[in-house]
């Protein structure tokens, strides 16, 4: 089932626009990465979904209500850069996060404590905010957003200005979270994105480049690819570059000494480019047959 449908979503600031007609659902249940480079548009996408910013068009409905219905109880959010009065204790700033979402004094206490032990912050919930690590701030974070028992949880960037540490933390974290809650989180690592996600919206230049889930993904993109590498000379360099016309050659990339061809019969490829390379006796330094993967892919539409 659907918990969160987009259709057309865009915002623009003047002629600049940041975020292109994009269209997706996440589904119920589901932990959902939204992949992109600095600038992509992620930050925008995630403000529009959780009603902190105006979309210049298209439509949000969550929980299949008429678009534009108000839905932002249902959701919780932690900002790329979450501030915090340093002078407030952990637990002050998440009983007022619940008061906020309506509670009353007692149950507000009482979510509050509860919501801070699940992050792990219950013994430190007294002290103030202003001695707390990055790792337990965004953990801070995460417990004001998991206040209100929230349907979906959004996140903007939850580890990347965390140390190892702190991002093992909050990973692990997101690990139990979304074996309840719908989850859909930002970042610029696709590592991240496989850690823990079942689905990924990769997103370049504020539009969707590839979305699905990662298996599907991983399979789709998962093509026969031969490396080699010779060495640098002349005729081993020319024989690399006679190997781009062969018939079983679909796409080919040279860098001078070693070459990646993307084929269509792995085995024919290295029959016919070993005994070649005996035959003329290439001095053949490296020769790899194996697939392309997520991140050739990723690499491929980030352009770096
Ligand atoms: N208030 C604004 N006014 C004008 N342009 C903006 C505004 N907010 C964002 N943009 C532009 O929209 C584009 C997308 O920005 P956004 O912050 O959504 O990217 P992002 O994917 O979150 O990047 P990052 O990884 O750096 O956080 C950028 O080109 C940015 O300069
Ligand atoms: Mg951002």
């Amino acid at each position: 089932m659907s918990l969160l449908q987009v259709t057309n979503l865009r915002k623009s600031y003047g002629a600049h626009i940041s975020v292109q007609d994009i269209s997706f659902d996440i589904e119920k249940g589901r932990c959902v990465a939204l992949l992109g480079p600095n600038g992509a548009g992620k930050t925008t996408t995630l403000r529009m979904l959780a009603g902190l910013l105006e979309p210049t068009s298209g439509m949000i409905s969550f929980e299949g209500s008429r678009p534009g219905a108000e839905y932002r109880r249902g959701l919780g959010y932690v900002p790329q850069s979450p501030a915090f009065y340093g002078w407030m204790t952990g637990q002050e700033y998440v009983v007022f996060a619940a008061k906020l979402s309506g509670m009353g004094a007692k149950e507000a206490t009482s979510s509050a404590l509860e919501s801070l032990k699940r992050v792990g912050l219950n013994n430190d919930a007294r002290r103030r905010i202003g001695g707390y690590s990055g790792g337990m701030k965004q953990r801070l974070g995460l417990a004001q957003a998991l206040v209100h028992r929230p349907r979906l949880l959004i996140l903007d960037e939850p580890v990347s200005a965390l140390d190892p540490i702190g991002r093992r933390e909050v990973m692990e974290l997101l690990r139990e979270i979304r074996e309840e809650t719908t989850v859909v989180f930002s970042t610029h690592v696709l590592h991240d994105a496989e850690e823990i996600c079942d689905d990924i919206i990769l997103m370049n230049h504020g539009r969707i480049a590839e979305q699905g889930s990662l298996s599907q993904l991983r399979s789709h993109y998962s093509l026969p690819v031969i490396r080699l590498r010779t060495e640098k000379h002349k005729e081993a360099i020319q024989w690399l570059e006679s190997l781009a016309s062969k018939p079983f050659v679909l796409e080919s990339q040279l860098f001078g000494d070693h070459a990646v061809f993307n084929v269509n019969d792995v085995e024919k490829a290295r029959q016919t480019i070993l005994q070649e390379a005996a035959q003329l006796e290439i001095p053949l330094l490296q020769f790899e047959a194996g697939s392309s993967t997520l991140e050739d892919l990723f690499m491929k539409v980030v352009g770096v």
